[in-house]
């Protein structure tokens, strides 16, 4: 039996006329940079996500620095990120010259709290960047709330959480990337709304931080040739940006069929006494970017290599928290050291999870774990 991580082709195949007949028309139309499908998608995503404006760009880690240098931070400036994340989220803050702020996570929601957060912020914090891990959102009311007491910006972070809602103490809703300052978000192909190479986007509800993200991600100008700001080149191509177009219709029903799925491996797994299924934060949905177990006493590596022995892929995402990381080492003492990030690396354990796996391949991942514990 063949199981994958994630399985693009047969999502492809499933679409495949309507892709291949948008791509085809693309490349008729050779627009290729900035063509129609752009604006159809930047339209279609601020429909779907209830947000006033959506600025496509060219990939994830762009969407991230293209906030920041929107933000105007000054070199020195302190940015809190968490240390259980992809490198991307911390990176950019380093590469313009400010300093990350490595913040424990929940151990359980894998995500930052605003507890957490508070204990970091010093007179030369400026903004907070929550991750939205694996798929559901941070606590992100009292985090908003940390953030206007303490004059700071917030950048969500939603490469891996497109879709999630979350849910405010008034019982009102907003998906995951709209509720700070800025959201940001990427197409990466194995992303809950994948493109057919890179891509990304930037969320805001805020006219003057919109125009201001648009004109870096277009070298600085508002009118051809005038610069007004330095800036990049990040743009949504329009080939990507016309597959988005159709994939976004169907995320909703991608979203329930990795629920669908998580269920299945909960039931079976939260049996298992060595296992922790994923927590559920309970004001936010989860759209299960990553299904993450832990594995306790030790013997996570030991079920990944079993596992893979019957044909089974696993990923640890992630296998270091970033203060651990050569590139990181600027950033922080030697002796720095957080207890449930360090944890979290030793434990986690991400299972197959996409919209094509079926009952027979979900059957055997659960009986292959089972039988590892029974040994
Ligand atoms: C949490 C997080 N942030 C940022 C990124 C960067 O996105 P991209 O790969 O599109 O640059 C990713 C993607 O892997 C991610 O998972």
């Amino acid at each position: 039996m063949q199981i994958e991580m994630v399985d693009l082709k047969g999502q492809y195949d499933k679409i495949k006329p309507e892709i291949d007949q948008a791509v085809i028309s693309c490349i008729g139309s050779t627009s290729f940079i900035n063509g129609p499908a752009v604006k159809e998608f930047q339209v279609n995503l601020q429909q779907y996500l209830g947000v006033k404006h959506v600025i496509p760009c060219a990939n994830g880690t762009d969407s991230l620095q293209i906030a920041m240098m929107a933000l105007d931070l000054k070199p020195g400036d302190e940015v809190i990120c968490p240390a259980f994340t992809y490198v991307a989220t911390a990176e950019v803050i380093g590469l313009l010259g400010l300093t990350p702020v490595m913040v424990d996570v929940d151990p359980n929601t894998f995500n930052l709290t605003a507890t957490g957060i508070e204990k970091a912020i010093t007179s030369k914090t400026k903004a907070i960047v929550p991750v939205h891990l694996y798929g559901q959102s941070c606590d992100m009311e009292p985090i908003m709330i940390l953030a206007q007491k303490y004059k700071l910006f917030v950048i969500e972070d939603n490469a891996q959480a497109i879709g999630a809602d979350y849910t405010f103490s008034d019982g009102s809703k907003a998906k995951t990337g709209t509720i700070g300052h800025i959201g940001s978000t990427s197409f990466f192909p194995s992303k809950n709304l994948g493109c057919y190479g890179d891509g990304g986007a930037l969320m805001t509800n805020d006219d003057e931080l919109a125009n201001k993200m648009r004109m870096i991600a277009n070298h600085g100008q508002e009118k051809k040739y005038y610069h007004k700001v330095l800036g990049c080149n990040s743009r949504l191509d329009t080939i990507q940006a016309a597959i988005l177009n159709i994939k976004l219709k169907h995320l909703n029903s991608y979203s329930q069929a990795r629920n669908d799925m998580a269920l299945f491996y909960d039931t079976v797994f939260s049996a298992v006494g060595e296992l922790q299924v994923p927590a559920r934060q309970i004001n936010s949905t989860h759209v299960f970017h990553q299904y993450t177990l832990k594995v306790k006493n030790g013997r996570r590596n030991e079920l990944q290599q079993y596992l893979l022995k019957l044909g089974i892929p696993s990923m640890i995402y992630y296998p270091l928290p970033l203060y651990k990381q050569e590139a990181f080492q600027q950033f922080v003492s030697t002796d720095f050291k957080l207890l449930a990030s360090e944890e979290l690396c030793n434990e986690v354990l991400s299972l197959p999870m996409h919209t094509e796996m079926n009952i027979d391949s979900m059957s055997f991942v659960c009986n292959s774990v089972q039988s590892f514990f029974k040994k």
